[in-house]
C-alpha cells in the first residue's frame, strides 16, 4: 500500500512534536535490531542502574527484551522496572546510553518509534544510533543527531522465532505461536522463506476471496508442513523460482491459486510489513528464514498474489527498504520483481540483486505519474539447481538443519531462552 504521504507525516510528527508519542506497530516484549539486520539486538549489560547498553547477538533474554510503555511519557522499559536513558540529558552526539530506574515525566527516557523505524529521543533532534555502524558484538549503542536514510539509526522491533506470541499487533486475524501441528483451518500469520520447496506466501482464509478485499486477514499457506500453517494442495504450483541475493531471498512463480482460496479471475493485490498504517498486510504478519543467519527474522518484505502469479522478497541489509520497496501495489509481480516466473520450471539459483524498483538512476518513478516506465531487467543468475516439483513435506527437524540449534546456545550470563520448539 502507498505510504509515502502518511510516512512523512508520521516522521515528522515524531521528531518535532513536544506530546508526540509513537510506539512500534507490534506489542510486547520486542527485540531492537540493528537495520542491517545481521542478528543482533539492542542488550543492557546488566540490571543496574547506569548499566551500558550494546549490541549483541540475539538471544532473547531477558536483557534484549524492550516494552514500550505508550503514553506520552515515551518509556523504553527493561527488566520491568528500568528504562533506556540518555546520561545527564547531554545532548552531545556520541552519548553513549544506559539504563536507568524509570521516573515519572523523565526527559531523559522519552523516546518516540517513528515510521521508518528510528528511535527519536524526544525533542532533541536526536536518534538512537549504533556508534560507528560497527556490527561487532559489544558495540555500545549512542545518541547522534537524527539523519534520514541512516542505517545506523534503524531499530527494527521484532521477535525471536522460538519465543512468538499469540499475536504481534492489535486487530490480528490470525496467530504468530502456530505449533507444529498443520490444518486446513489453520490461520498462522508466520511464513517462512528458505527456498523454492520451503517457503510459504499469503494467501486467504476463505474460499473465492478477492485478495485485496481480505489483504489485512491473509493467512500464511506453506510448502512445509510441522510449522502450524496450512500447507499448499500438491499439484497448485506450475514453476517456482528461488534466488538468494546478497541482500534478499525471492520466490517466484506460477499456479492455480484457486486452490488457496483465490477467486478465479482475480487480477491480484500486494502484502508487505508496513501496510498504510505500519501495521501490516496481513495485521500481524511475520516472516522468518534460515538462509542469512538462523531463524531471521526479516522486518522488510513484500508480496504479490493474483489467481495464477505470485512472488515473494524478503530483504536485508543496508538498502533492505529499497529492495523491499512496497509503495508500487499497482504494479504487480514482474514490474516489482523482474525474476523467471516460467511455468515447468522448478529451481533455486543464486542471483545478483536487481536494481531496486521503481528508481532509475538518479530519479524515482511514483506510482500513477505518466508514463510509466518499464520494469528493470531480470539480474543475472547462477548455480542454478532443478528440482522436478515442489510439493508439501515436513519441514526439516533443527537437528538435521546443520548446526541451527548450536546457533542458539546463549553467550552471555543472564541469557535464558525459552525451549526450542
Ligand atoms: C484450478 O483448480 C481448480 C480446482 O482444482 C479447477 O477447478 C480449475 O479448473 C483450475 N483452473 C485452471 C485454470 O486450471
Amino acid at each position: 500500500m502507498p505510504f509515502h504521504t502518511r510516512y512523512t507525516v508520521f516522521l515528522l510528527a515524531a521528531l518535532s512534536l513536544a506530546s508526540a508519542q509513537r510506539t512500534p506497530a507490534f506489542k510486547g516484549a520486542l527485540l531492537l535490531e540493528p537495520g542491517l539486520n545481521n542478528a543482533k539486538c539492542m542488550t543492557a549489560s546488566s540490571n543496574t542502574n547506569g548499566a551500558t547498553v550494546t549490541i549483541q547477538a540475539c538471544t532473547g533474554a531477558a536483557a534484549q527484551k524492550w516494552t514500550f510503555a505508550g503514553g506520552n511519557d515515551g518509556k523504553v522499559k527493561i527488566f520491568g522496572d528500568k528504562c533506556l536513558d540518555v546520561p545527564g540529558g547531554s545532548k552531545a552526539d556520541g552519548t553513549k546510553l544506559q539504563i536507568w530506574a524509570c521516573t515519572d515525566n523523565n526527559p531523559n527516557q522519552r523516546f518516540a518509534y517513528t515510521f521508518d523505524n528510528r528511535l527519536a529521543w524526544a525533542n532533541s533532534g536526536k536518534c538512537v544510533d549504533l556508534s560507528g555502524g560497527n556490527q561487532a558484538d559489544g558495540n555500545p549503542v549512542q545518541v547522534a543527531g537524527c539523519t534520514n536514510g541512516n542505517v545506523n539509526q534503524v531499530w527494527n522491533t521484532g521477535y525471536m522465532v522460538n519465543d512468538l506470541p499469540q499475536t504481534s499487533q492489535e486487530g490480528q486475524y490470525g496467530t504468530n505461536a502456530c505449533g507444529t501441528a498443520s490444518s486446513d483451518s489453520s490461520n498462522c500469520q508466520t511464513a517462512w522463506i528458505n527456498s523454492a520447496e520451503d517457503f510459504c506466501f499469503w494467501a486467504p482464509p476463505n474460499p473465492n476471496s478477492a485478495i485485496g478485499d481480505i489483504e489485512r486477514e491473509a493467512i500464511a499457506w506453506c510448502t512445509k508442513s510441522g510449522r502450524g500453517s496450512r500447507t499448499i494442495p500438491d499439484g497448485t504450483f506450475s514453476g517456482v523460482h528461488f534466488v538468494k541475493t546478497h541482500n534478499y531471498v525471492q520466490v517466484t512463480g506460477k499456479g492455480n491459486f484457486t486452490r488457496v482460496n483465490i477467486r478465479a479471475g482475480d487480477d491480484g493485490g500486494e502484502l508487505d510489513n508496513r501496510g498504510a498504517d505500519g501495521k501490516g498486510n496481513p495485521v500481524g504478519g511475520l516472516v522468518y528464514g534460515n538462509t542469512f543467519s538462523p531463524g531471521l527474522q526479516y522486518h522488510e518484505w513484500t508480496s504479490f498474489i493474483s489467481d495464477d502469479e505470485f512472488c515473494f522478497r524478503a530483504c536485508i541489509g543496508p538498502d533492505a527498504t529499497k529492495n523491499c520497496n512496497h509503495i508500487y501495489d499497482l504494479m504487480g509481480c514482474y514490474w516489482n520483481m523482474p525474476a523467471n516466473y516460467d511455468a515447468g520450471v522448478f529451481e533455486n539459483c543464486d542471483a545478483d540483486n536487481d536494481l531496486p524498483m521503481g528508481v532509475y538512476g538518479t530519479s524515482t518513478w511514483y506510482q500513477g505519474v505518466s508514463p510509466t516506465p518499464p520494469p528493470h531487467p531480470a539480474a543475472s543468475s547462477s548455480n542454478c539447481q532443478a528440482l522436478p516439483t515442489v510439493k508439501v513435506g515436513p519441514a526439516k527437524r533443527r537437528r538435521e538443519n546443520g548446526g541451527f540449534e548450536k546457533r542458539f546456545v546463549p553467550r552471555f550470563p543472564e541469557a535464558t531462552p525459552p525451549p526450542l520448539p
